[in-house]
């Protein structure tokens, strides 16, 4: 497939072409503006604007999906492709709790009763360590943490299995320590499940940790493409290698930093 999204005559992505194969996951990497979000956004044509045009294809088990209608796309968003934002509140309902929230959500996709709906989403919950599920299903969205509603969004994967998962920087709201669990969740989501992900972050180590290949993204064009080892280990573009320094480098700053207030502290 190959996608171009533009608007007043000027290209946001240029022809930003990937496979994906089933079970894959393929990590989207690029500094803040490079247009990671907008490949996404581009395949599931969610730009609300008439200002936003797109080009070329993409092709899903068999079809274009740029020649599908409106209604045709809504039914490919949720139950075949997936999204998992990276603000937990806006994908949810916040006038309802949970329970009756994510039920309509599963109702949308699947033909099971809102009390099978609810027992498979307590089900899933218990797969991704969200204790007391009952007790969590009767809060109000904000009511929970960053961490539980990305749990939950998991939780609405597991139940709907999607083809493919699309996560735009879900974890980069997260403190460290929630950062952590949700993304083993994710991994666990990617070693137990077959469903394909297209993963985007721009913290390197996450991607590493996570990602078969990577996509490195510079001002709205693909600069490299690889397996994850490839990329991370033997970089071939200088844009690559840049931001690999920079997470090195900010790691080691971190690091002296952190030796700086412990010298402080015990002097
Ligand atoms: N709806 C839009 N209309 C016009 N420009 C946009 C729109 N969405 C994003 N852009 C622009 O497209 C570029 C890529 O944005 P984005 O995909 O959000 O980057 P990233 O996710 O890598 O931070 C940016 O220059 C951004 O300003
Ligand atoms: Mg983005």
């Amino acid at each position: 497939m190959g996608v171009s999204v533009k608007t007043d005559g000027h290209y946001l992505i240029n022809n930003v072409s990937f496979k994906l194969d089933k079970g894959e996951c393929l990590g989207i990497v690029g500094e803040s503006g490079s247009g990671k979000s907008t490949v996404i956004k581009g395949i599931l044509r969610l730009h609300n604007s008439k200002a936003i045009g797109y080009d070329g294809e993409v092709l899903y088990k068999g079809e274009n999906l740029f020649s599908k209608t409106p209604k045709e796309m809504n039914e490919v968003r949720g139950k075949e492709m997936f999204m998992v934002f990276q603000d937990g509140m806006s994908a949810f309902d916040p006038s309802a709790r949970m329970g009756s929230v994510c039920a309509e959500i599963v109702r949308t996709h699947l033909p099971v009763t809102k009390s099978e709906a609810r027992e498979m989403i307590c089900e899933s919950m218990t797969r991704v360590s969200l204790k007391d599920p009952e007790k969590i299903l009767d809060l109000y969205p904000f009511q929970l943490s960053g961490g539980m509603l990305q749990r939950m969004m998991i939780s609405l994967v597991l139940v709907l299995n999607p083809s493919v998962v699309m996560a735009d920087e879900p974890t980069s709201a997260l403190d460290a320590i929630t950062q952590r669990k949700v993304l083993d969740d994710f991994i666990k989501l990617k070693n137990e499940h077959d469903s394909a992900m297209i993963f985007i972050s721009h913290d390197l180590g996450i991607v590493k940790k996570l990602c078969d290949r990577v996509m490195v993204m510079k001002s709205g064009e693909v600069v490299e493409t690889g397996t994850a080892m490839e990329v991370f280990e033997d970089p071939k573009h200088e844009y690559t290698k840049y931001l690999i320094d920079t997470r090195v480098r900010l790691s080691k700053n971190f690091k002296v930093l952190m030796e700086g207030l412990c010298r402080e502290k015990a002097s």
